[in-house]
């Protein structure tokens, strides 16, 4: 049985907290652990049930302090879990769009990401996987990878 937890917001202080700090890596017995799958399974049910539509979420949005993150992968429409990611710039190019987060209500702003990256990270069997993104899912892993150091979009609005 999975089920969905409480996301947190900017808008209460003590979550906001939350969000602020930095999470820290999984350790790979954790994975044997029932209780770790379980929530890597709580997790997404949570981004799959979030009353806005979410293209990403990322395990301290849900308050627990751990480099987690899943994001919905707009060329399969299938969600991705990433764990321990470590995520890189290829290339130069970069590209701005107008992000959003489940985290910060009612808000929107342009943010200026790398158009491709390169992510190592470990899947939930503990299996060492490197793959390339570009466009949306680049942008996407590079959001959700910002919540693991306490970082959030609005930190990195454009001016207009
Ligand atoms: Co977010």
């Amino acid at each position: 049985m999975t089920k969905g937890m409480k996301i947190l917001t900017i808008e209460d202080p003590k979550e906001e907290k939350i969000l602020r700090e930095k999470s820290t890596s999984v350790q790979e017995k954790e994975l044997k652990n029932k209780e770790f799958q379980q929530f890597l399974d709580d997790l997404l049910q949570t981004a799959i049930e979030s009353e806005e539509p979410a293209g990403g979420l990322a395990s301290p949005q849900v308050g627990i302090l751990k480099r987690v993150f899943y994001i919905l992968n707009y060329d399969t429409d299938k969600w991705e879990l990433f764990i321990n990611p470590i995520v890189e710039p290829v290339g130069f190019k970069k590209k701005a769009i107008a992000e959003a987060c489940l985290s910060i209500p009612n808000r929107e702003g342009k943010v200026e990401r790398n158009y491709r990256v390169k992510v190592k990270y470990i899947d939930r069997y503990g299996n060492r996987k490197t793959k390339k993104y570009e466009d949306l899912n680049a942008i996407s892993i590079q959001h959700e990878n910002d919540h693991l150091e306490g970082i959030l979009f609005t930190d990195k609005i454009l001016e207009e």
